[in-house]
């Protein structure tokens, strides 16, 4: 019973650079599940485009956005859920962090556009853990890039292998449908935004005079032409392939339309992996273990001063989760209870008796969870693979009233371990450097520190491109390093020391003073050789 709970659940989230369609696949993902009846639940969710400095706007959509963090539904059996993604330039750290939660992707890439900027930098995280991937190629009736060059593109700019597994037959004005490699079927479009199925021609045999009549003489030969190259080209599907995260299977279609999106959700239920074993400090936890796990991965906090609640998402790892259960919070070695565990189902929030692995909790928390916190039944460890990133934007946090230093000091704490900015304290004049993914977070956490916490305070600029934590086995480059660029290190929350280079000169020049030293751009090193490696494209602002 329980292992059943276990194998049919789906943990995966949606990326996309935005305005590849992530929100319209998403919300006609959730009306096949019938977790919403009407287009548009999702989408007035969004947050605004335009609102680029207008961050009271972004506040108002961040209460929204909590119904809309996890969005669970229930399709053939399968328990899907969906872990939003911010796509927002300025959410892109509490994007990454969201990855560390899921156990898959669906990527999904404009037609036209092909791969964006947003869309390298989540891949990244995602071949950092080696997370599979499934790729949706949308937009098909707006004209756009050769298919062809866009798997070519996939491949090349995001290191991972691709097969297609529908093909389009036309884009544009003559897009047709698309031609599924597997089940050898055709199907045909036509532009319907409401509609859930499409009309389904069995193709047993390419050569077949049917097709020419479905799709026009030269429709067909081109298409026989084109599978034929594809079937030349690609290896053969391998589940394990994907499930490894070295190949990445290929759908396309209109997400607006509708169209292509059930074979999607069809062939992700069946191949998309069930919640994995997950390391820890001091082993791997399975799924089907017996007692509870989890971790906290992110931290949503209610801007109202007068209402200073805060609910943590925690991923469940293995076991079953019970309310009013107590756990160890293992970093404070608490016992703790939750009374009003909530679920989330598409606008929903209801309070839930139990979860399983896969699943996401929002507990209340009164101010004791930082992002990355570990729940058991009484074992002491902590899950691995929660990392932070290097933030790209970094000010000098200045106090303007002496008077209010403690409160700023407990404000700009409280809030990075909300996981909204991070503090990296520079000890030559105990500077407080803040960090985040993009400019209007500092507005946020101005605004905070005054409302909530009392604390005027100024963001002066600083001239720092990245945040590098570093490791060698040789002592000697070490202290040599730490003594030579003292200015330039600053102290994380749990004390480690990074690098604030000013510049890729400066990394680079420290790289060859001091060979044996291995510099990384996430706080856990073990997978990210990867990511150092495509520090040139990382760092591409
Ligand atoms: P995002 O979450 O990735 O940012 O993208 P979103 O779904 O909001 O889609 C971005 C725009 O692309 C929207 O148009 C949406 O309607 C459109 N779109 C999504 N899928 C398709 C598709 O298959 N074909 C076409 N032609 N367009 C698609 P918008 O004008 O920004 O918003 P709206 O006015 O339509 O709401």
């Amino acid at each position: 019973m329980k292992n059943n709970e276990l194998i049919r659940r789906r943990t995966f989230g949606i990326i996309s650079h935005p305005d590849a369609g992530k929100t319209t696949l998403t919300e006609k993902l959730l009306l096949f599940g019938g977790a919403i009846h009407t287009a548009g639940a999702v989408k007035s969710n969004k947050i605004t485009k335009t609102a680029t400095s207008d961050f009271m706007e972004i506040e108002k959509q961040r209460g929204i956005s909590v119904a809309t963090s996890v969005m669970g539904f229930e399709y053939n059996g399968y328990k899907v859920n969906i872990l939003d993604t911010p796509g927002h330039k300025d959410f892109a750290e509490d994007t990454y962090r969201t990855l560390t939660a899921v156990d898959s992707v669906i990527l999904v890439i404009d037609c036209a556009k092909g791969v964006e900027e947003q869309t390298r930098k989540l891949m990244n995280v995602c071949r950092m853990r080696s997370t599979p991937v499934i790729v949706f190629i949308n937009k098909l009736d707006r004209e756009g890039r050769d298919p062809f060059a866009l798997l070519d593109e996939l491949e090349r700019e995001l290191g991972i292998h691709t097969r297609p597994l529908t093909w389009p037959i036309g884009m544009g004005a003559r897009f047709q449908g698309v031609y599924s490699l597997f089940e050898k079927q055709l199907k045909l479009f036509s532009p319907n935004k409401t509609r859930i199925s499409d009309d389904i021609v069995s193709i047993d045999d390419l050569a077949s005079q049917l097709l020419d009549e479905q799709i026009s003489a030269d429709s067909a030969a081109k298409l026989r032409e084109e599978v034929a190259m594809i079937e030349g080209v690609f290896e053969p599907f391998d589940e394990k392939h994907y499930r490894d995260a070295y190949l990445a299977p290929v759908f396309f279609g209109s997400a607006i339309n509708n169209f292509g999106v059930k074979e999607l959700l069809d062939t992700f239920v069946a191949i998309a992996p069930s919640p994995q074993p997950r390391e820890t400090n001091i082993r791997k936890i399975d799924p089907s273990e017996e007692t509870f796990s989890g971790f906290i991965f992110k931290i949503h906090a209610n801007l109202d001063p007068h209402h200073r609640d805060r609910i943590a998402f925690c991923r469940v790892c293995s076991g079953k989760f019970e309310r009013n259960k107590y756990y160890l919070h293992t970093r404070l070695e608490k016992e703790v209870r939750f009374a009003t565990p909530t679920s989330f189902m598409a606008n929903e929030k209801s309070i839930i008796d139990e979860a399983w692995p896969g699943d996401v909790v929002g507990l209340y928390d009164t101010g004791i969870f930082k992002i990355g916190d570990t729940l058991t039944e009484g074992e002491q460890l902590v899950f691995k693979g929660i990392p932070r990133f290097s933030p790209e934007v970094f000010r000098q946090l200045v106090n303007k009233n002496p008077f209010k230093a403690k409160q700023m000091d407990k404000g700009i704490h409280q809030l990075t371990d909300e996981g909204v900015a991070q503090l990296f304290v520079r000890q030559q004049g105990n500077v407080k450097i803040v960090g985040t993914v993009g400019e209007m977070q500092f507005e946020v956490i101005k605004f905070r520190l005054l409302h909530e916490y009392g604390a005027d305070c100024d963001m002066q600029s600083m001239n720092i491109y990245k945040a590098f934590w570093f490791t060698s086995s040789n002592k000697e480059q070490l202290e040599r390093f730490q003594d030579l660029q003292n200015y330039h290190i600053a102290y994380d929350r749990d004390d480690h020391p990074v690098f604030l280079a000013e510049g890729t000169w400066s990394y680079n020049t420290a790289k060859e003073m001091f060979p044996d030293i291995e510099f990384h751009l996430t706080s856990e090193f073990k997978h990210d050789i990867d990511i150092v490696q495509s520090i040139g494209q990382w760092g591409k602002n």
